[in-house]
């Protein structure tokens, strides 16, 4: 695929780097990643989604095929590539990939090896902040460096939680995973947001619970831990979308749970 920098626009812009964590796999971090990257480029807004995943479904779920990759995040990270040189345009218009491969696997047993390991992404996108207004990075299940580099990179961090399994684990559980980060890597999460994805009211998990209504529930509990917290209804079109290789807001916006990616992406604009 042709690279086309964005080399002409020389402009210094404020960009926000954003995780996507949570240790658990399954939770919506790489729908959110892409579909609010969505909505942000058809406001003309110049995205980069950063693919630190192995399992590459940013990397898929923006239309590019896995065979057609040269230069990825992993050469980034363990290689001396620079992130301009694995840097892809996709066939959605403002956003920029850099992309995952399987060989990603490979490179955390050799980042623990490296000084300065929690910030070799950090210092990796130095260079073309300025080239974007977001900068998006979809982390792998954790907790690991992945997830760390991640998150020293960014501004703040957002996080999925999937309400089945959060209803029946609590607020205890994520706060745990906070504070071992914390303690672990001295690197302190700024957790702006929460997402609930695949909200499903009249779904099992609420009679599994015992609760009668867990997102609100929820969102009781991480009161005075975040003030915004969202909610994503369960979709087809949301996997649909995925499998053409758009976002939601290129492919149905208004479905919804494409109106809810809509307005968490006018938070993360604000
Ligand atoms: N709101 C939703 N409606 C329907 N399916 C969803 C929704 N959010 C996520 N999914 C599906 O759930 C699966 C896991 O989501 P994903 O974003 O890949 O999780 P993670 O990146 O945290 O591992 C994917 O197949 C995705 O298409
Ligand atoms: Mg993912």
């Amino acid at each position: 695929m042709e690279k086309k920098f964005y080399d002409k626009r020389r402009i210094k812009m404020v960009s926000i780097n954003i995780a996507f964590a949570h240790h658990k796999g399954g939770t919506g971090k790489t729908t959110s990643c892409i579909n609010i990257s969505g909505y942000l480029a058809l406001w003309g807004k110049k995205v980069l989604v950063i693919d630190l995943d192995p399992q590459a479904n940013a990397t898929s779920g923006l239309g590019i095929d896995k065979n057609s990759i040269g230069e990825s995040m992993y050469d980034v990270l363990v290689g001396d590539v620079k992130i301009e040189d694995a840097v892809l345009e996709t066939e959605i218009e403002n956003i920029h990939l850099a992309p995952a491969t399987l060989d990603l696997v490979g490179a955390e047993s050799h980042l623990y090896r490296i000084n300065n390991r929690i910030s070799i992404l950090k210092r990796s996108i130095e260079g073309i902040r300025k080239y974007y207004d977001y900068i998006m990075i979809d982390t792998p299940p954790g907790p690991g460096l992945f997830i760390i580099n991640g998150v020293v990179a960014s501004d703040y961090t957002i996080v999925t939680l999937d309400p089945s399994v959060f209803a029946l684990e609590g607020i205890e559980t994520l706060s745990t995973i906070f504070d071992d980060i914390n303690e672990s890597s001295g690197v302190k999460i700024n957790l702006r947001m929460a997402i609930l994805t695949r909200c499903n009211k009249s779904s099992v998990f609420s009679r599994i619970a015992g609760k009668r209504n867990p997102v609100k529930e929820i969102r009781k509990g991480m009161k005075g831990f975040l003030d915004s917290v969202y909610t994503v209804p369960y979709g087809v079109e949301v996997y649909e979308a995925q499998l053409k290789g758009v976002p939601i807001s290129h492919y149905k916006p208004k479905c919804k749970a494409g109106v809810a990616y809509k307005k968490i992406a006018e938070e993360v604009r604000r």
